[in-house]
């Protein structure tokens, strides 16, 4: 079967400042997306890439496989990779300027000695650390690409992909070298409606994944909250009982020394809107990076742990998890001296997430160090589809007394 590929580009013009415009531009060449339709689910494939030239022969590239994706709700073994800020390193081993993400080689490493127990990896953003010098993304795509050419390599936006003065970011800082988000709307594909707004939904199987972009507002009444309400509202937890939530600014909780000095333990309005929407649809588990350490809270509603329980949750979901992984390769944050009620795992070390769904009731969540790929901190959940009806505080539907 063969599948046509459409082919997109970017020049200098497009860039918003230097160095991405200056010292840092060089050409890209071309990207190219091929949507492969009509697969059967959950298979392996076989694939190679072709490029026709003018007099009609083909170069081809050597072949890939991978395995399609599940049809969302199909019970299968389903695992999933998460993490954040990883970057790139030089396999050569010079080093890169200031040292930045010293153990990214490390986690990519981990992740591909690990690649046949994986199905679908999220980076939720601060991706390349490339800061507006281009040419480092193609040093990233190639660290990466025994990993994105076998699993889906799902992105998230982050304030080193996004951020420029006067260009529509949230923040006003100048974390992207002057890209301002199109290296990484363009590089990357994600599902967003409109890449330039970088949040979307995706399925995997059990799983819905809501992918939400801390660089632009995420408030009540702005555009990409309707969004959130959205995707998280219109999963069937019956079909897909894991409800994930992930963005790269620490939206829910975190006691990283500065968020910490500031007593608020988040991103200034992060979860202040988005908690009521966590907790009346029952989300599991909320990831996050941008704070280059692991953290795991309780199942948490308003700062309050909803249970005592630390590493088997069955039940009612109460509350929800709230995970800060984004310790992959970008030099380590500090924690405050505070380590709140809710906070009940800490490492100052680099590492990422998996987590195991084994069916619709069963799932393991694992903190791995990228040094040795070895299991440091873990909980279960285990489940039944009328524990994601129960009511719990601030979650109930509206009922009637009529008959
Ligand atoms: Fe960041």
């Amino acid at each position: 079967m063969r599948s046509g590929a459409g082919t997109l580009t970017f020049d200098r013009s497009m860039m918003c400042g230097a160095p991405a415009k200056t010292v840092g531009w060089r050409d890209p060449g071309f990207i190219h997306t091929s949507f492969l339709k009509d697969l059967w689910p959950n298979i392996e494939q076989f694939y190679k890439l072709g490029h026709r030239l003018s007099n009609g022969t083909i170069i081809w590239s050597k072949k890939y496989k991978f395995r399609s994706s599940p049809y969302p709700g199909q019970d299968s073994l389903q695992r999933v990779i998460m993490f954040g800020d990883m970057g790139k390193g030089e396999r050569d081993g010079s080093n890169e300027y200031s040292n930045y993400q010293p153990s990214a080689l490390k986690t990519t490493d981990q992740i591909i000695s690990d690649l046949e127990n994986i199905d679908i990896v999220f980076h939720i953003g601060d991706l390349t650390y490339a800061n507006g010098y281009i040419s480092q993304w193609d040093q990233f795509t190639a660290q990466v690409e025994p990993i994105a050419s076998t699993v889906p390599y799902m992105v998230g936006s982050g304030n080193h992909e996004r951020d420029w003065p006067d260009s529509g970011s949230f923040y006003d800082k100048m974390d992207s070298g002057g890209e301002c988000g199109v290296l990484a709307e363009t590089m990357f594909y994600v599902p967003a409606e409109n890449r330039a707004k970088f949040w979307y939904k995706t399925d995997y199987g059990m799983f819905r994944f809501c992918i939400a972009d801390t660089e632009h507002d995420w408030r009540e009444g702005s555009e990409q909250y309707k969004f959130i309400e959205n995707c998280l509202a219109t999963v069937d937890r019956q079909k897909q009982p894991w409800l994930i939530f992930a963005a790269h600014r620490v939206l829910g909780y975190s006691s990283n020394y500065y968020h910490g000095q500031e007593g608020s333990f988040e991103e200034p309005m992060g979860r202040e809107s988005l908690q009521k929407l966590w907790q009346k649809y029952k989300v599991d588990i909320a990831f996050y990076g941008h704070v280059h350490h692991y953290e795991r809270s309780c199942p948490v509603y308003q700062s309050q742990c909803v249970t005592s329980e630390q590493s088997h949750y069955s039940g009612a979901v109460k509350g929800t998890i709230h995970v800060v992984v984004g310790g992959a390769g970008s030099h380590l944050s500090d924690f405050s001296q505070v380590q709140p009620n809710w906070s009940i795992f800490r490492d100052h070390d680099f590492g990422y997430v998996k987590m195991t769904a084994f069916n619709h009731t069963s799932l393991l969540f694992e903190y791995k160090k990228s040094n040795d790929g070895k299991v440091y901190d873990s909980f279960t959940i285990s489940r039944e589809y009328t524990d994601v009806l129960a009511c719990v505080h601030d979650s109930c539907e509206a009922t009637t007394a009529a008959s």
